[in-house]
Parts: C-alpha cells; sequence; structure tokens
C-alpha cells in the first residue's frame, strides 16, 4: 500500500492563535498522545518572539517536557537564527523555516522583505544542516495571499526550488489561509514532485473554504505523499486574517483509509486524543467526519462538547 506521512501540527498551528492558553503539561500530553496514536511526525512548538506569539513562549520548556519521547517524531518552527539556536539547545532534530510567497504576508508574519526573508530562510537552512538537523522549508501563501491576492504559481515554484537549493529536506506547499482549489493544487503539486521527488515536497492544507480535502486528494493524485493536518482541525495564523482551522487529521486519515492509502494512525485512538484535546482547551473540536466517524467507530458521546 503506498505510505502517507503525516505531520500533526495541532501543537503549533493549532494553539498559536487560540483564545487560552494550554498549559505546558497539555501541551505536552497532546504531543506524546498523537505519537501514541501512530503519526510518525508532530509539529510540536515554535522558537519565536514571545511578544509576536504569546502562546509559543513555552518552547524550551514543553521540548523538556517531552524529551522522553524521541526527538526524531518533532519539528518545530525556527524562522531566524536566533530560533535555531535555541530549538537546537533545547533537543530539536528537525527544524521549520517559513518564506512567504509574497512581500507583505513577510512583513507581517516575520518583519521582513521576500528577499531578506530568502536569505534568513537559506542561512537558518545551511546552519541547520551544519549542525546535522533535519529541514523544511514552508512556502507559505502558496496559492493566495489575505493582502495581495492570489499568488501566481510560477512565483511559489521559484520560491520551492530556492529553498530546495538552500538545502531543505522537505519544501512544504502552504496553504496558508484555505483559499486554494483542487485544479491549482493538482496543477502545482505535479510540478513541484516532479521536480523534486515525492520525499521532498509536502503539502499544509486549510479548511476555511471547505476544500481542504478536495485539495488533499488533488495533491495525492499529483503524487504528494507528505502531508501536514490538525488534530480536531484546530489552527489559524494570528498573521494572516482568514486563516481558519486546518485540515482535519482525522479528516485526512479517513480518507487516506478509504481509498487505500496507509498512514500508520490507529483512527479511533485518535479520535479520543481529539475528544480529550477538546476538553482540555473548552472547546469541540473535530473536522468534517467527526460526527460519522464517532458513530461509525462506535465511540461514546463526547458530551456537552459534541
Ligand atoms: N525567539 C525568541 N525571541 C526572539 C527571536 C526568537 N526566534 N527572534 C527575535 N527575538 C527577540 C529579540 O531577541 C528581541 O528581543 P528584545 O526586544 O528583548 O531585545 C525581539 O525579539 C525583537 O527582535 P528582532 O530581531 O528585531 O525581531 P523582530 O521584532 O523583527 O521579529 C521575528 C522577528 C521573526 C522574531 C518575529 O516577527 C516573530 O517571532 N514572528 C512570529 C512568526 C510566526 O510564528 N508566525 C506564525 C507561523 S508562520
Ligand atoms: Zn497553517
Amino acid at each position: 500500500m503506498t505510505q502517507l506521512l503525516i505531520t500533526d501540527v495541532a501543537p503549533r498551528d493549532g494553539l498559536q492563535n487560540q483564545p487560552t492558553d494550554l498549559p505546558t503539561a497539555d501541551k505536552a500530553w497532546l504531543v506524546q498522545a498523537l505519537a501514541d496514536c501512530g503519526l510518525p511526525r508532530i509539529e510540536a512548538t515554535s522558537f519565536v518572539s514571545p511578544q509576536a506569539v504569546p502562546r509559543m513562549a513555552d518552547a524550551p520548556a514543553l521540548m523538556a517536557a517531552v524529551a522522553p519521547l524521541a526527538a526524531s517524531h518533532l519539528c518545530v518552527l525556527t524562522p531566524n537564527l536566533k530560533g535555531l539556536a535555541r530549538a537546537a539547545q533545547a533537543g530539536a532534530q528537525e527544524v521549520c523555516v517559513v518564506l512567504s510567497a509574497t512581500e507583505t504576508m513577510n512583513r507581517r508574519n516575520i518583519r521582513m522583505g521576500l528577499d531578506e526573508a530568502e536569505a534568513t530562510c537559506r542561512e537558518v537552512l545551511a546552519q541547520a544542516r551544519d549542525m546535522r538537523l533535519r529541514s523544511r522549508a514552508y512556502v507559505a501563501v502558496a496559492f493566495a495571499c489575505p493582502y495581495e491576492g492570489a499568488t501566481p504559481p510560477e512565483v511559489t515554484l521559484r520560491l520551492a526550488r530556492r529553498m530546495a537549493e538552500g538545502g531543505a529536506d522537505e519544501v512544504v506547499i502552504a496553504d496558508t489561509i484555505g483559499a486554494a482549489h483542487p485544479g491549482e493544487v493538482q496543477a502545482l503539486a505535479r510540478i513541484a514532485v516532479d521536480e523534486l521527488g515525492a520525499q521532498r515536497v509536502g503539502i499544509h492544507l486549510h479548511d476555511t473554504r471547505g476544500l481542504g480535502l478536495a485539495n488533499a486528494w488533488a495533491a495525492m493524485q499529483a503524487g504528494v505523499r507528505r502531508f501536514d493536518s490538525s488534530a480536531g482541525g484546530v489552527g489559524g495564523c494570528p498573521f494572516a486574517p482568514g486563516a481558519a482551522g486546518n485540515l482535519a487529521t482525522e479528516d485526512l486519515v479517513w480518507l487516506a483509509q478509504a481509498s487505500g492509502y496507509e498512514t500508520g494512525v490507529d483512527l479511533p485512538a485518535l479520535m479520543r486524543v481529539i475528544d480529550e484535546f477538546g476538553r482540555r482547551l473548552g472547546q469541540p473540536l473535530g473536522g468534517r467526519s467527526h460526527a460519522w466517524l464517532r458513530r461509525h467507530l462506535g465511540l461514546a458521546d463526547a458530551g456537552s462538547l459534541q
């Protein structure tokens, strides 16, 4: 069976923008619980300015709390050299840089223009390689930007190539605001997979307009085998207005199972984790298939949260 590699980004992309601050111990529980469900990689946190993203201020403490879990399961966001140094100090083995495809999004997100952002990403990638850390490079707002509108596919592809040349082990095409549609996802993903190889291409989807699963399917058909999703669909970017929930991991796992792809994820166990995660976060979570999956898998009602 064809294998998909899912990275659950709930602890980072999911939690960075929540109204409530989840205690570090609960974040550590979530990371461990997702790993126990069979998720091969989890984006655990980000090493960014605590002024910019207060919810991720506990990154070093979280890394210490999940230390019993092999760091090889985790990746962390490090948008600049200071973030890389802090992450390495905390024991990270895989780091992610983020290069937005537009001038304005880079400025809003990391307070650098596109050229400076690209140069910084390349420096972080080069140093990460010297430190023998694995790396991922997000190309954010790859299809549309909340400030500049549609992103031309050739711009995204150019930046994806540059990140690959810069040494990124994986280049992640990110639909940060969930504005892509399946035709353009398939067309762009096909070129990226042809040029870089399936081992080096990931896709990061949001479900803002209800096309998350359709876009995931389009990417699968184009040969993409690495997907980002978020348990319970929790997510959003503080610097990208309109960025709603991420593609839900349970939806993606269900699509994969139904279509004959292997993910290694124990779906009933994941559903139980999502219920508990919702309880700890104080809000109901769940992707599009959640209610049906709950009945189908014979899981107990999650009570007042559902
Ligand atoms: N971790 C912790 N602190 C950091 C840091 C990092 N990676 N990078 C910079 N800082 C600190 C500096 O030490 C400085 O602190 P001080 O005021 O106490 O001296 C302060 O932040 C400002 O530093 P500066 O280099 O001028 O950064 P900036 O203000 O231009 O901000 C970023 C740049 C990238 C640090 C900031 O925009 C950021 O963290 N953005 C978050 C991006 C993000 O997570 N987006 C969502 C997901 S894509
Ligand atoms: Zn995202």
